[in-house]
């Protein structure tokens, strides 16, 4: 029905809480060097927050976006420990992770802030990368198309049909991140196409558009087999982005 050839393959690397600036540094010199022939790809870094700024200024003369992991949604406040959309704007930033499993699980980050991040984001012309996926729990009880429902209609109810296709989605089942448990190719494509299903609810030819990726536990062995698949178009990369030979792998089979 959805035709991925109109839909640009995105790979993202999420460095969680690794690497300092000097190893961002150290990263991006032994990734740049290589990266020639990846122009089909678009190809985004989102390092801790303290090396953003290095990041974005090793990459400018590259295809390389930088993006940040976490952000919040009001311009300025007294929300301590918390970073605003125009004080990524300011590091010429591109975009921001919301929503990551461990946000949700760890430090409390509810739909009801992802409904007030994600169109926050769009209205400054940056990228959100909207993380949803459902637990082993949920899995086996058979409720993965209700959880994927549920979080996709809860965190872009605030966004007008016509700007969801400016939202990448990052399909990343819990019981798969960091765990060396990748979700079949069938398990990912299965899920990833119920996502671009309910979109299409909304807008067929938004849903036809939207790109939505597989996250956990993408490896160089398996990350060929996962992009392969139609509606799953590239990858959000954990543990295997944080080497810049196997974060070029990754970004090789996309
Ligand atoms: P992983 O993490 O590739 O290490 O499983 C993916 C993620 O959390 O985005």
């Amino acid at each position: 029905m959805h035709s991925a050839s109109q839909r640009r393959p995105l790979v993202a690397a999420n460095w969680k809480m690794y690497k300092t600036v000097a190893e961002t540094e150290d990263f991006l010199d032994r990734f740049l060097g290589s990266i020639g022939n990846l122009g089909e790809v678009d190809l985004v870094l989102c390092p801790p927050a303290t090396a953003l700024a290095a990041a974005v200024e090793r990459t400018r003369r590259s295809p390389i976006r930088i993006a940040a992991q976490n952000v919040h949604e009001q311009e300025a406040g007294p929300f301590t420990g918390e970073i605003s959309i125009p004080m990524l704007r300011e590091l010429d930033v591109a975009g921001a992770v919301v929503g990551h499993s461990e946000r949700r699980a760890l430090f409390c980050e509810t739909d009801e802030a992802l409904a007030r991040k994600v169109p926050a984001l769009l209205s400054a012309e940056l990228l959100p990368i909207l993380c949803v996926g459902e637990s082993e729990a949920e899995r086996d009880a058979g409720e993965t198309e209700a959880v994927l429902a549920r979080q996709v209609d809860a965190d872009l109810a605030a966004v007008p049909d016509p700007k969801l296709a400016g939202v990448v989605i990052a399909y990343e089942p819990i019981w798969a991140i960091g765990t060396g448990r990748t979700a079949t190719t069938e398990q990912a494509q299965e899920a990833i196409a119920l996502i671009r299903s309910r979109i299409a609810v909304r807008d067929s030819a938004v849903a036809a558009r939207i790109r939505i990726v597989y996250g956990g536990s993408v490896k160089p062995g398996n990350a060929a087999g996962l992009f392969a698949q139609p509606d799953v178009d590239g990858g959000l990369v954990g543990g295997a982005s944080l080497d810049p030979e196997d974060f070029l792998a990754i970004c090789e089979a996309a």
